[in-house]
């Protein structure tokens, strides 16, 4: 048996409930993972939100996308893992739980020096900040003077990194002290372009620590971007109208900007939807190979998941409001 959050209907905080559950041994391919953290992201609740679909046949459905723990037992066939492995999860449905059965394959060995917490939270934004940066033709991989190596990642076929003797981009990214706006932010510091990031007041000290200038989001972000300079791209995390408007308004080519969150209201402008849904690139391939790449540059501290906050597996609905404030100061985690 183990415990495990589900939702029990579509809604808020109050259809989040925790129950025993059996989890059964590991079939072929399958691992068991003692979870140590797992991390919350906003899709968790657009999911039991009703966001993406209702179907009551689903429920109850249990909740959590991705996870770091410890192998507790391995399935025949399984080849990469042993008991007592620290293991990364993602894509890994029903991580809130203290324990998981996964498949082989979406498990990533977790780096000695990296916490438990940390690694939970990488994988998805990672994944996604990353895809965000080679959409836009700023490939974490591309070059750069702390770039990550090439690994896997494939390229993209349409938009190579500027050369030598044009002028260094610069990047915006809408919400930058977010999970996904962060790591975008830090991928593309690392490769060496000059990056503005959008947040609040409370968020100035973070993003510069980061090594992005901020800018005040809400009316005037136009003008107070320009004050920074021209900008050659730009990477939206938060969804506004504002965003895209800016964007738009800024960077004249519109292949390179990109969006993760304003997905309806971006397709008007013919820039770059990212994510899964009609007319969107979900970027599996590039996704999947930035795994092993972020997991190295966390391990040797050149990006950083910040932890807002972590509460124990009883309190997923305070959890829940945390995140949905759209405020968080970093990942919320569960620790089971
Ligand atoms: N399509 C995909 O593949 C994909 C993948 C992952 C995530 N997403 C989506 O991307 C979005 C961000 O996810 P996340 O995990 O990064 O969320 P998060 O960590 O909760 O980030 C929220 C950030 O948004 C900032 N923010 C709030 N209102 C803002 C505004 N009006 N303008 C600029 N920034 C604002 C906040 O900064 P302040 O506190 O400084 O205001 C906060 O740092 C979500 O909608 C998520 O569902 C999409």
């Amino acid at each position: 048996m183990t415990r495990a959050v589900v939702a029990t209907g579509y809604g808020g905080a109050e259809v989040l409930e925790v129950v025993d559950l059996e989890v059964g041994e590991p079939g072929e391919g399958q691992v068991l993972v003692d979870v140590r953290a797992a991390a919350f992201n906003p899709a968790d609740w657009k999911i039991y939100g009703g966001l993406w679909g209702a179907d009551p046949a689903a429920l109850p459905r249990r909740v959590g996308l991705e996870g770091a723990g410890v192998v507790a037992a391995v399935g025949p066939g399984v080849t990469r893992f042993a008991v007592g492995d620290e293991v990364v999860a993602h894509p890994a449905g029903g991580s809130f739980a203290e324990q998981v059965l996964v498949r082989e394959r979406v498990l990533e060995h977790k780096p000695a020096g990296l916490a438990f917490e940390a690694a939970a939270g990488l994988l998805l934004a990672g994944g996604t900040a990353w895809h965000c940066l080679h959409a836009v033709g700023l490939d974490p991989a591309d070059g750069g003077p702390g770039a990550p190596s090439r690994g896997a990642v494939p390229a993209r076929a349409d938009a190579g990194s500027p050369s030598a003797d044009a002028p260094l981009p610069v990047l915006l990214v809408h919400g930058g002290a977010g999970a996904v706006g962060s790591l975008v932010v830090q991928l593309a510091v690392a490769r060496g372009v000059r990056t503005l990031a959008t947040c609040s007041a409370a968020n100035d000290d973070y993003v510069r620590s980061l090594g992005a200038e901020p800018v005040r989001y809400g009316p005037g972000l136009a003008e107070r971007v320009r004050a920074h300079g021209e900008v050659s791209a730009a990477v939206d995390t938060v969804g506004t109208e504002e965003a895209i408007d800016v964007s738009v308004e800024l960077v004249a080519d519109r292949e390179r900007i990109a969006t993760v969150a304003a997905l309806e209201y971006g397709a008007r402008f013919g820039i770059r939807l990212l994510g899964h849904g009609p007319g969107m690139d979900p970027g599996d391939e590039v996704r999947r190979a930035a795994r092993v790449p972020l997991l190295e540059l966390a391990a040797a501290g050149r990006v950083s998941v910040r932890v807002a906050q972590t509460f124990p597996l009883e309190e997923v609905r305070a959890a829940h409001e945390l995140i949905v404030s759209g405020h968080a100061p970093g990942k919320v985690i569960l620790v089971p």
